[in-house]
């Protein structure tokens, strides 16, 4: 019998992605869809292509009643959702599959981060203990591991190291309207000096600065007033006043539960792999880079290392360590909107042979939130 599964949250950026991915890979054919709302229950369902076998009404997203009907609901809807109506409705006795972009409930020790090209076997061992939480991971935490998870599943990571460069998109889709705003008045600032050769850079130089440094709180709003135009900000989300971020914490302690490490319900008493980040929002629109340092517990040769991180699943693309090859294929613009997860710049570093480096690119709407919640539909399936 198909299932019947809930969406709720489909209409924001990441919902909308999810929708594109759902379509593209025909998962309705294979569901009954109800699409829920908490702003517009009653009117018309939406048409989304693809998608046949539907509730032609958008039900009441807080109707607990009406949710308790779905074997799983699949919400991207945002973390002040999740706590509204996640507690309600288990209490209501829901035994459903509850798939969840946001971050409330990854942390706990009954809830699974979802990643199955890496975590295929944490997954199948939480589905036979009868776990219902799946939620998806920190977009960084998914795109690396996308990329070098074969180091962690082949358990030769002593350490790792990562610098991001995260695109405006991980802040929401008004920063993404903000970032082309604020380049758009910065070119605005200097067109007539741009369009005269005989203008000076240097003069163009302190227009720009001082345009950047002249943003209204408006114009800055989305990023706590500073410029990402033309800029860079070396701190994202919360301050955990011990010198991290939210995010950079999310890197070690996501990363070490993605690949089942120190889960007890899981029965793994391995101690943690220590990972540490210094996350970076960048001026990039929707993929999310990151240079990476490993430690590594045995020196492999480097072939076996290109090897195994090529051959790991089907979307990582190993990439040349040379100029033209890292140029073309490493980059932000010619990633986003796809589903590859470059690999590149892999080499020994100068500290020793257990020491590698790597650069990584992944789309942070796709590997980084909608794909991994939509393949959980699939897992449950088969
Ligand atoms: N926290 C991420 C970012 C996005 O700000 O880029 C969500 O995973």
């Amino acid at each position: 019998m198909a299932l019947r599964v809930g969406l709720v949250g489909w209409r924001g950026m990441v919902g909308s992605v999810l929708m594109q991915r759902m379509s593209a890979e025909r998962d309705f054919d294979t569901i009954e869809t109800t699409f829920f709302s908490t702003s517009s229950a009653g009117k018309a369902a939406p048409e989304i292509e693809g998608c046949k076998t539907y509730d032609p009404i958008l039900q009441d997203g807080n109707d607990v009643a009406k949710l308790k009907g779905m074997d799983v609901i699949i919400t991207c809807q945002g973390g002040d959702y999740t706590k509204t109506i996640y507690k309600p409705l288990r209490e209501a006795g829901w035994k459903g599959h509850w798939i969840d972009a946001s971050k409330i409930l990854r942390m706990n020790d009954d809830a699974i981060i979802i990643l199955d090209p890496i975590n295929m076997p944490v997954i199948k061992n939480a589905l036979a203990k009868g776990i219902k939480d799946w939620i998806g991971g920190n977009c960084t935490v998914s795109c690396m591991l996308m990329g070098v998870g074969a180091l962690y599943k082949a358990g030769l990571v002593e350490w790792m190291q990562t610098s991001t460069y995260q695109a405006a998109s991980g802040g929401g889709a008004p920063n993404m309207r903000e970032l082309l705003t604020q380049y758009g008045a910065l070119y605005a600032e200097v067109k007539d000096l741009l369009n005269d050769p005989a203008s000076a850079i240097l003069e163009i130089d302190r227009k720009v600065t001082a345009k950047q440094n002249a943003f209204t709180s408006e114009e800055a709003a989305n990023f706590r007033g500073i410029p990402l135009g033309g800029n860079l900000i070396p701190w994202i989300d919360a301050d955990r006043e011990d010198g991290t971020s939210l995010e950079e914490w999310k890197g070690g302690a996501e990363t070490n539960k993605i690949m089942g490490i120190a889960n007890k319900i899981l029965g793994s008493n391995e101690a943690p792999i220590p990972i540490d980040s210094t996350c970076i929002r960048v001026g990039a629109m929707r993929c999310h880079s990151q240079s990476l340092t490993f430690k590594l517990k045995k020196n492999v040769p480097l072939a076996d290392i290109e090897q195994m991180i090529a051959n790991d699943n089907e979307w990582v693309k190993f990439v040349p360590n040379n100029r033209i090859d890292s140029e073309k294929q490493l980059t932000p613009a010619v990633v986003s909107g796809t589903m590859n997860i470059p690999v590149g710049r892999v080499r020994k570093l100068a500290m020793g042979p257990q020491y590698l480096g790597a650069f990584t690119v992944g789309d942070q709407l796709l590997w980084g939130a909608a794909e991994p919640l939509r393949r959980m539909l699939r897992v449950l399936q088969a």
